[in-house]
Protein backbone atom coordinates (compact mmCIF):
# COMPACT_ATOMS: atom_id res chain seq x y z
CA UNK A 1 0.00 0.00 0.00
CA UNK A 2 1.26 3.49 -0.74
CA UNK A 3 1.77 6.13 1.15
CA UNK A 4 -1.00 8.10 1.48
CA UNK A 5 -3.53 5.23 1.30
CA UNK A 6 -1.94 3.79 4.68
CA UNK A 7 -2.34 7.53 5.84
CA UNK A 8 -5.73 7.78 4.69
CA UNK A 9 -6.51 4.49 6.68
CA UNK A 10 -4.68 5.06 9.54
CA UNK A 11 -6.50 8.45 10.43
CA UNK A 12 -10.22 7.30 9.52
CA UNK A 13 -9.59 5.58 12.64
CA UNK A 14 -8.59 8.27 14.43
CA UNK A 15 -11.08 10.28 16.20
CA UNK A 16 -10.44 13.37 18.59
CA UNK A 17 -6.84 12.22 19.49
CA UNK A 18 -5.08 13.86 21.85
CA UNK A 19 -1.41 14.68 21.33
CA UNK A 20 0.53 11.79 21.92
CA UNK A 21 -2.05 9.46 20.46
CA UNK A 22 -1.41 11.51 17.30
CA UNK A 23 1.98 11.23 17.32
CA UNK A 24 1.59 7.30 18.26
CA UNK A 25 -0.42 7.11 14.71
CA UNK A 26 2.17 9.43 12.66
CA UNK A 27 4.81 6.88 14.27
CA UNK A 28 2.81 3.83 12.55
CA UNK A 29 3.36 5.46 8.86
CA UNK A 30 6.44 4.38 6.77
CA UNK A 31 7.46 7.55 6.54
CA UNK A 32 10.80 6.76 4.43
CA UNK A 33 12.93 8.93 2.64
CA UNK A 34 11.52 6.93 -0.49
CA UNK A 35 8.02 7.27 0.11
CA UNK A 36 8.25 11.44 1.25
CA UNK A 37 10.50 12.20 -1.79
CA UNK A 38 7.52 11.33 -4.07
CA UNK A 39 5.40 14.14 -2.32
CA UNK A 40 8.28 16.65 -2.27
CA UNK A 41 7.31 19.89 -3.96
CA UNK A 42 9.47 23.31 -5.11
CA UNK A 43 8.86 25.97 -3.87
CA UNK A 44 5.95 28.34 -5.52
CA UNK A 45 7.28 32.41 -5.39
CA UNK A 46 6.01 34.25 -3.76
CA UNK A 47 6.64 31.04 -1.11
CA UNK A 48 10.32 30.45 -0.47
CA UNK A 49 9.65 26.72 0.87
CA UNK A 50 7.63 23.97 -0.65
CA UNK A 51 4.22 22.73 0.98
CA UNK A 52 2.31 19.71 -0.19
CA UNK A 53 -1.17 19.21 1.02
CA UNK A 54 -0.82 15.34 0.80
CA UNK A 55 -4.73 14.55 2.59
CA UNK A 56 -6.99 16.74 3.47
CA UNK A 57 -10.44 15.48 5.17
CA UNK A 58 -13.03 16.95 7.59
CA UNK A 59 -10.72 16.49 10.24
CA UNK A 60 -6.70 15.96 9.35
CA UNK A 61 -4.79 17.77 7.25
CA UNK A 62 -1.39 16.27 6.20
CA UNK A 63 1.18 18.44 4.68
CA UNK A 64 4.70 17.52 3.02
CA UNK A 65 7.21 20.31 3.96
CA UNK A 66 10.51 21.32 1.40
CA UNK A 67 12.64 24.17 3.31
CA UNK A 68 15.18 24.81 1.27
CA UNK A 69 18.71 25.84 2.64
CA UNK A 70 18.53 29.14 4.67
CA UNK A 71 14.46 29.54 4.21
CA UNK A 72 11.96 29.44 7.34
CA UNK A 73 8.46 29.51 7.33
CA UNK A 74 6.45 32.61 8.89
CA UNK A 75 5.93 32.72 12.11
CA UNK A 76 2.46 31.31 12.76
CA UNK A 77 -0.08 29.46 14.44
CA UNK A 78 -2.46 27.01 14.16
CA UNK A 79 -4.99 27.84 15.95
CA UNK A 80 -6.20 25.36 19.05
CA UNK A 81 -5.02 22.64 16.62
CA UNK A 82 -2.90 20.37 17.62
CA UNK A 83 0.25 18.53 15.32
CA UNK A 84 2.66 16.11 14.85
CA UNK A 85 5.73 16.85 12.69
CA UNK A 86 8.31 13.70 11.73
CA UNK A 87 11.51 14.88 10.17
CA UNK A 88 12.33 13.19 7.15
CA UNK A 89 15.97 14.82 5.95
CA UNK A 90 17.89 17.97 6.97
CA UNK A 91 17.68 19.80 9.98
CA UNK A 92 14.87 21.55 11.81
CA UNK A 93 15.04 24.37 13.30
CA UNK A 94 11.83 24.97 15.68
CA UNK A 95 11.52 28.60 17.10
CA UNK A 96 9.02 28.87 19.49
CA UNK A 97 7.37 32.20 20.33
CA UNK A 98 5.11 33.68 23.54
CA UNK A 99 3.30 36.52 23.04
CA UNK A 100 2.11 38.51 25.84
CA UNK A 101 -0.85 39.66 26.78
CA UNK A 102 -1.32 43.45 25.01
CA UNK A 103 1.94 43.03 23.02
CA UNK A 104 1.36 42.61 18.82
CA UNK A 105 4.68 40.83 17.66
CA UNK A 106 5.85 37.49 19.76
CA UNK A 107 8.99 37.48 21.42
CA UNK A 108 11.41 33.99 20.89
CA UNK A 109 11.54 32.00 23.62
CA UNK A 110 12.99 28.67 22.82
CA UNK A 111 14.66 27.13 19.63
CA UNK A 112 14.79 23.14 19.11
CA UNK A 113 17.24 21.36 16.42
CA UNK A 114 15.32 18.18 15.04
CA UNK A 115 17.32 15.36 13.00
CA UNK A 116 15.90 13.27 10.55
CA UNK A 117 13.80 10.24 12.81
CA UNK A 118 12.63 12.84 15.45
CA UNK A 119 9.04 13.85 15.85
CA UNK A 120 8.05 17.36 17.14
CA UNK A 121 4.39 17.94 18.65
CA UNK A 122 2.66 20.81 18.36
CA UNK A 123 0.24 21.72 21.22
CA UNK A 124 -3.12 24.07 20.77
CA UNK A 125 -2.03 27.85 20.39
CA UNK A 126 1.67 27.27 20.24
CA UNK A 127 3.35 29.90 18.00
CA UNK A 128 6.40 28.73 15.86
CA UNK A 129 8.21 29.24 12.91
CA UNK A 130 10.50 26.18 11.31
CA UNK A 131 14.01 27.31 9.74
CA UNK A 132 16.76 25.51 7.86
CA UNK A 133 19.88 26.71 8.87
CA UNK A 134 21.77 23.81 7.52
CA UNK A 135 23.10 22.85 4.14
CA UNK A 136 20.91 20.26 3.00
CA UNK A 137 17.35 20.65 2.10
CA UNK A 138 15.33 20.12 4.87
CA UNK A 139 12.21 17.72 4.60
CA UNK A 140 9.20 16.90 6.80
CA UNK A 141 5.78 15.44 7.52
CA UNK A 142 3.22 17.47 9.16
CA UNK A 143 -0.36 15.91 10.64
CA UNK A 144 -2.67 18.79 11.88
CA UNK A 145 -6.41 18.32 13.54
CA UNK A 146 -8.74 19.32 13.84
CA UNK A 147 -9.11 21.80 10.30
CA UNK A 148 -8.33 25.01 11.41
CA UNK A 149 -6.97 28.20 10.34
CA UNK A 150 -3.46 29.60 10.75
CA UNK A 151 -2.45 33.33 11.98
CA UNK A 152 0.25 34.65 10.80
CA UNK A 153 2.12 37.03 12.79
CA UNK A 154 4.33 40.23 11.75
FE1 LIG B 1 3.36 25.33 11.93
Amino acid sequence: MDFVSCLHRLLQNLHRPDIWRLRQTVEQLDCTREWIAQLVTQPQPPMSYGRNVVLRSDRFEAIVIHLPPGTETPIHDHGSSIGCVRVVAGTLENRVFTLKPGDTEPVLSSTGRHLPGEYVVIGPGLIHAMCNAGEEPMISFHVYTPLENTKQYP
